[in-house]
């Protein structure tokens, strides 16, 4: 099947048209798209979006064209690892269509999940450090008393989604093991105004509205400006505090770590960077974290054999079984739906050919849930991943590349712990035994329910072994 939408590009032998210049121009079509227009496949993306793509995968195949409101040019969803892996291999594609323009008022200029080439690459190379390794030890008691506490709130026999309950763990480990904030009222307001920001930013109904202001030439963040100065204010405090600290070097939070560390010249980030890379990993890291343990929850408490298996191997210390439980989670709910470029060389692989220009990203999804790969792909079976690494191409909840999660070993040990801490501490139902249905929040895939449960039982909190970072 031919898409009608078609891409040109430099000449060739192959489908040749003639230009009004005279010259030869080659024609390369791109997947083709879903029969119907932008405005059914905007909705059925913003609201049905796995129906969306698996229908697209049984009807067209494994790389299809989607056209969205508001972008210029389609986007070719593609979903086999080797295509995954030509298009996360080259390094010198760009940013996807449309994250610049919706982050840039929020996140600042000098954000790294912004920045392009050479200035992105040193900014990867300064922040990736305090992500990793030993360095990760450090925020394991700060995530424990997080965590110990929220669980000790947690009325018994009441129901609460779970889902706003990590949203409020994975923000206080943002502004404590991330901004180094310490307690006192700078961090109660933080707390208050950034929940504010984030939840002004997040539902599809404002996307969508965004969409409309934009068409109408009105500024969509109007709203949210306003309280982006006041956060400002308390980042800028906050930053000018950590300088005046004389233990900066020797402090475990990335903010300190970010302050100490140099570019290759000798520089260090100034304020104003440092400010924009707070608030990306503020955005990039707090939504992500809380909706993967909400699904994890999700999953779990729906399979009370595999709960009973990663209970014994906890009680034993064990925690081979809880990281593949947490791959399997990632894999069957990525929280991310796409992590795309837009294609500076063409992408060549033995199935599909795509033009430079292209804008490309991987249906995280629908690689996920690949039957050639995993066997009964829908099934929720940690055993997959037990003592057994994913394949990178094939398992890409962090995207990949140059421009991979920076944060994803720190997401997996926060998952860990939380995981950890709240199963071997709680007797947890689901409040409704039914699987969750597939939400949208900004841009991530959420349970649209908040994944309630009840407490049944609780036990005290007690000393425990390190988990291996
Ligand atoms: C389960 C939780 C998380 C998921 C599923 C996730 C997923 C992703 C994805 C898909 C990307 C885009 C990758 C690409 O374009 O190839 C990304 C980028 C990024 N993430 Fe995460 N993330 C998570 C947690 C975190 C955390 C905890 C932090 C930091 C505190 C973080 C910081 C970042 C940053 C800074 C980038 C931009 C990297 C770049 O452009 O070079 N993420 N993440």
């Amino acid at each position: 099947m031919r898409s009608a939408r078609h891409v040109i590009r430099a000449c060739g032998n192959q489908e040749s048209i003639i230009c009004p210049n005279g010259g030869m121009i080659l024609v390369v079509p791109l997947p083709p798209e879903p029969p119907r227009g932008p405005l059914w496949q905007t909705l059925a993306w913003s609201f049905r979006p796995l129906a969306f793509m698996a229908r697209n995968r049984e009807e067209i195949g494994d790389a299809f064209s989607v056209r969205f409101l508001g972008f210029e040019r389609p986007m070719v969803m593609i979903s086999d690892p080797a295509a995954v892996k030509a298009l996360y291999t080259e390094r010198r594609h760009g940013l996807p269509p449309g994250r610049t323009f919706a982050l840039e008022p929020i996140l600042g200029p000098r954000s790294v999940l912004l920045l392009e080439g050479e200035e992105h690459m040193a900014r990867r190379r300064l922040m990736l450090p305090p992500f990793h390794g030993e360095r990760m030890r450090s925020y394991e008691v700060t995530v424990g008393e997080i965590v110990t506490a929220e669980i000790d709130s947690w009325q018994l026999g009441r129901e609460f989604p779970i889902h706003a309950r990590m949203q409020a763990v994975t923000l206080e480990v943002i502004l404590r093991a991330v901004f180094g904030v310490a307690a006192g009222p700078r961090l109660d307001r933080l707390r208050v105004m950034l929940r504010d920001v984030l939840a002004d930013t997040g539902s599809v109904r404002r996307q969508l509205l965004g969409i409309l202001a934009r068409r109408r030439g009105r500024d969509p963040l109007a709203d949210v400006r306003e309280r982006l100065v006041q956060v400002d204010e308390l980042l800028f405090a906050e930053i000018a505090e950590h300088r005046r600290r004389p233990d900066l070097e020797e402090r475990h939070d990335i903010l300190s770590m970010l302050m100490t560390a140099t570019f290759e010249d000798g520089s260090a980030m100034d304020d104003k960077e440092l400010r924009d890379q707070l608030m990306t990993l503020l955005l990039a890291g707090h939504e992500t974290t809380a909706t993967a343990l909400a699904w994890t929850f999700d999953l779990l408490l729906r399979h009370p054999v595999e709960v009973g298996r990663l209970r014994t191997s906890l009680e034993a210390g064990e925690d081979t079984y809880l990281k593949a439980t947490i791959a399997e989670a990632l894999r069957l709910r990525p929280v991310i739906p796409i992590a795309g470029r837009r294609l500076v060389t063409d992408l060549v692989t033995e199935a599909l050919e795509l033009p430079a220009g292209t804008d490309v990203t991987p249906a995280i999804w629908l690689t996920h849930t690949n039957p050639e790969i995993y066997p009964e792909p829908f099934a929720f079976r940690p055993e997959r991943f037990h003592r057994q690494a994913p394949e990178t191409y094939a398992w890409i909840p962090f995207g990949g590349g140059v421009r991979r999660c920076l944060g994803a070993a720190f997401a997996e040990f926060e998952m860990a712990i939380v995981l950890r801490e709240v199963l071997t501490r709680c007797d947890l139902r689901k409040a409704d035994p039914r699987p969750e249905k597939t939400g949208r929040r900004n841009i991530t895939f959420s349970p649209r329910a908040g994944t309630p449960v009840v407490v049944e039982a609780r036990r005290p909190a007690r000393e425990r072994a390190p988990l291996a970072a």
